[in-house]
């Protein structure tokens, strides 16, 4: 049986998924249990009013042990990564940030005995050669991205760490994550949220990836079950370990621009592709998870119109009060 979760600590929890996920973590588990941790982008008021926040650096394992140290922590949610297009940018720090974070996180794992560590992955592991409609669980890694190079190295050394040491590693490869609360940071999905506030700000939006281009993408909330599901399974009954295959829906952006246009009917969308369309082509259109269907029970609840639905009624409530970007 899995230990329980009794002191979590968030990394990247600045981030955008790491903010909504600390929240969730803190309703479920006690603020005062859930340790939110960034790098350098201060919190919002609600995650620092909402319980403990301290800055880390995650490629220092001195700074992520204080910490450790100082809450007794048993459980990790390693959210802090470089993304695709910030990474293609800045290579070398992404390799330092994803690997060295990880490593260092895992080395706690071990060094701390503790009872469970997630480590998330991504569609970025895919590239050249893999299948591109319903790709498998099991199929050729050969991202082009350093952010795919680093999520398949990462992959593997979580996989070693389960194998050679019996740690409680597990993961999970996320979609473009569409989402109101906090804007992601440099990845190429990010065209699926900011059409959505250009659309509610502008009633336009200019797209850096062609209209045919699909992608898997999935909403926040479906995101954060995912997430956690996948922490409470029972370890002992898991087959796969830090590489789970999740999907939601798959989309192109045409088809994402005519969901807007069912509620805001004058939305207005150009292309002007830059290097991210090439990132985007070398991943999947969709996405086989029966292998987390089947062991942890993955099962997601939004598609693309009651996304959009919501999506726009919260960013409408945010731009009515004057604070659409918050
Ligand atoms: N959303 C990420 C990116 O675009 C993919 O995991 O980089």
């Amino acid at each position: 049986m899995s230990k329980e979760m009794k002191k979590i600590l968030v990394t990247g929890s600045v981030g955008q998924i790491g903010s909504e996920l600390t929240m969730e973590l803190r309703h479920r588990f006690g603020a005062e249990n859930v340790i939110a941790t960034g790098r350098k982008t201060a919190p919002s008021e609600k995650l620092k009013n909402s319980g403990p926040f301290h800055f880390i650096d995650v490629t220092k394992i001195e700074s992520i042990e204080e910490i450790v140290k100082k809450y007794n922590i048993d459980t990790i949610f390693h959210m802090a990564a470089i993304l695709s297009a910030v990474g293609e940018k800045n290579p070398q720090l992404c390799w330092d940030v994803n690997m060295n974070g990880t490593l260092n996180i895992l080395e706690l794992g071990l060094k701390y005995d503790m009872g469970r560590i997630i480590i998330p992955s991504s569609i970025a592991v895919w590239g050249r050669g893999v299948p591109l409609d319903n790709t498998p669980q099991e199929t050729v890694l050969k991202p082009t991205t350093m952010y795919g190079v680093t999520k398949v190295c990462g992959e593997l050394l979580c996989d070693y760490y389960v194998q050679r040491f019996g740690l409680d590693v597990r993961g999970l490869r996320y979609p473009g994550i569409i989402s109101y609360e906090t804007l992601p940071g440099g990845g190429t999905t990010d065209y699926a949220v900011a059409i959505y506030y250009e659309a509610v700000d502008k009633g336009k939006y200019t797209c850096f990836v062609r209209e045919d281009t699909v992608l898997p993408m999935m909403y926040m909330p479906d995101c954060i079950n995912a997430t956690i599901q996948l922490a409470e399974a029972d370890f002992s009954k898991l087959k796969h370990h830090s590489d789970f295959n999740v999907a939601a829906m798959s989309f192109n952006v045409k088809e994402l621009a005519d969901s807007i246009k069912k509620y805001i009917p004058d939305f207005e969308i150009t292309y002007e592709p830059d290097y991210r369309q090439e990132i985007a082509d070398s991943w999947p259109n969709s996405i086989d998870d029966s292998a987390a269907r089947e062991e942890w029970g993955w099962n997601p609840e939004w598609d693309l119109d009651s996304m959009t639905k919501d999506m726009i009624e919260h960013l409408r409530e945010r731009k009515n009060k004057g604070n659409l970007y918050l």
